[in-house]
């Protein structure tokens, strides 16, 4: 027997979804990779992104409520295999190269929340839920504008390590 077998409940599932992504992002993987990286621009963005990843938090519980039900979180499988690969990337490389793994594990988690996102508003639209399409909009706002961010600095790190590797 299946046990998502309307738009609603697989809506509800995949918001769960993208809750529990969040919060392990707010409260253990920001604050690991902020203690991590060495360059201040990224780390002030990092920063800034931790922030943002509270409000995204407080507006996935009140897209929850605009539909009258209760926050619930999914073990989100794609967000823990991001997390594993990453904690295998940061054992395997030399110290001086962690940034350019941040920056890239940075930007494959933005790439992951604007497609949860981009999915959830269009099943919210579906469902004429007007306020869950807004509360979701904004997040996926903030998430493409760090995306951007992300590609900014990730350009700049690469450059910046491929000339040192030429003067070395
Ligand atoms: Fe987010
Ligand atoms: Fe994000």
């Amino acid at each position: 027997m299946s046990e998502i077998t309307t738009p609603r409940e697989l809506f509800l599932h995949e918001l769960g979804d993208i809750l529990y992504v969040e919060r392990a992002l707010a409260d253990e993987a920001l604050p690991k990779l902020i203690g991590e990286v060495q360059d201040e621009e990224f780390r002030s963005g990092l920063e800034r992104h931790l922030e943002q990843t509270r409000r995204h938090v407080a507006n996935v519980e009140s897209v929850f409520e605009s539909l009258g039900e209760e926050p619930e979180t999914e073990p989100c499988l794609g967000f823990e295999g991001l997390r594993k690969e990453h904690d295998k990337m940061v054992e395997e490389t030399a110290s001086g190269l962690i940034d350019l793994v941040d920056v890239g594990a940075a930007a494959r988690t933005e790439n992951y929340e604007i497609a949860a996102y981009e999915s959830l508003r269009r099943m919210a639209k579906g469902l004429g839920e007007e306020k869950a399409v807004e509360l979701l909009d904004a997040n996926l706002k903030d998430e493409k504008e760090t995306l951007r961010e992300v590609e900014k600095i990730a350009t700049r790190l690469s450059n910046e390590h491929a000339k040192q590797e030429a003067t070395a």
